[in-house]
């Protein structure tokens, strides 16, 4: 083993014993896209795969674990959105499969769910956009923390991960484990990051169009041929209806969000529909536009999310050549260090 490969074994051993993966490189959930069979070939790997529950229901959410197993026999976890209407079904449902890692995501535990989740023997990990948010979080009992930044795809706060982890990483990486997300394409920002004190990092973009993903040869294609410009924030319309920023790829869609968005703020003027209603109807709108790409290939009308690093998806690649590349360009980074 190389000094730089030693290394990185050091800095990574903590979220390597968190996850019980080989490498502390998890796969964050892509709706539509994190089913098992890149969730298995991501754990098979030697990372740590995420299945993405988004809207299915406890029944679909259950043969989905059953054919991850059937896949693999290597740990994965669930994402879990806070809203789902059928949260503590699918907590049930975790807890049958003994799944060992939940993510829970879209905003701070529910009341009761981290009870729930915690007392059926799972780790928890929930997002922490703010530092403040990371403090509360670890105070009510959390395991581990992803930090993710605006650079990431899909739904994204207003803060870069460079800045979020110079404000995170020093205050809480020795209370839990903390892995950072958002724009990371190479193996050089995981070992910057695991330096900063992360545990390991969440990629997604860089996994999406990976041999292994079921994802349209259309929605690959979009983004092999993307470069860092064209993932960009959708924009909210109107004041009175906040919806939370997507990154994707830009095409005619951006056009159907703006309709979508006005359709809904006359709802709400004309008080036929309550703020969460609306704000769930935005959600249902991604969700859909996200299958229309991934799954028909539609890349005009769907929504191609994706992050800033999509620049640096060139071709399709099976999911254990791009974690080798990620660890050896890690390793390498780590060992001109000692230089
Ligand atoms: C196509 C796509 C779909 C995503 N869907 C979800 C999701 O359903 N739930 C979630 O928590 N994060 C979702 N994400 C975010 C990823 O889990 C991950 O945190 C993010 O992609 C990391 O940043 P990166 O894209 O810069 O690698 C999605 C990202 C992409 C690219």
């Amino acid at each position: 083993m190389s000094i730089g490969e030693e290394r990185l074994q050091r800095r990574m051993a903590r979220g390597v014993e968190f996850l019980g993966s080989k490498t502390a490189i998890l796969c964050g959930a892509m709706s539509w896209v994190s089913e098992r069979n890149l969730v298995s070939a991501i754990s098979n790997a030697g990372g740590f795969g995420l299945i993405a529950c988004g809207a299915m229901t406890p029944e679909l959410l259950d043969a989905e674990i059953a054919g991850t197993k059937a896949l693999t026999d290597k740990p994965f976890g669930v994402n879990l959105i806070t809203m789902h209407p059928q949260l503590f079904e699918l907590i049930d449902v975790c807890a049958k499969h003994n799944v060992t890692h939940i993510v829970l995501a879209g905003g701070l535990p529910p009341a009761g769910s981290l009870d729930a989740i915690k007392g059926n023997g799972a780790k928890l990990i929930c997002f922490a956009p703010a530092l403040s948010l990371a403090k509360k979080l670890i105070r009510s009992g959390v395991d581990a923390l992803v930090v993710e930044g605006m650079e990431a795809g899909g739904h994204i706060g207003p803060v870069s991960t460079s800045v979020l982890a110079q404000e995170i990483l020093p205050e809480v990486a020795e209370q839990v484990p903390v892995f950072v997300a958002g724009g990371i394409g190479r193996g050089e920002a995981i070992a910057g990051y695991l330096d900063q004190g992360a545990a390991g990092v969440q990629l997604g973009t860089r996994f999406a169009c990976a041999t292994e993903s079921i994802a349209h040869p259309n929605f690959k294609k979009a983004f092999f041929r993307a470069s860092a410009r064209d993932a960009v924030a959708s924009v909210q319309i109107d004041p009175r209806l906040p919806v939370i920023p997507v990154r994707a790829l830009k095409n005619a869609s951006s056009e159907l969000f703006t309709a979508k968005q006005r359709e809904v703020a006359q709802l709400l003027d004309e008080n036929k529909v309550e703020m969460m209603e609306a704000q769930l109807q935005i959600e249902h709108y991604w969700a859909g536009a996200l299958r229309r790409a991934v799954i028909e290939g539609d890349v005009d009308n769907g929504s191609l999310m994706a992050g800033q690093s999509v620049g640096m998806v060139t071709k399709e690649e099976p999911v254990a050549d791009i974690i080798a590349q990620l660890m050896a360009e890690a390793a390498h980074a780590l060992e001109k260090r000692a230089a």
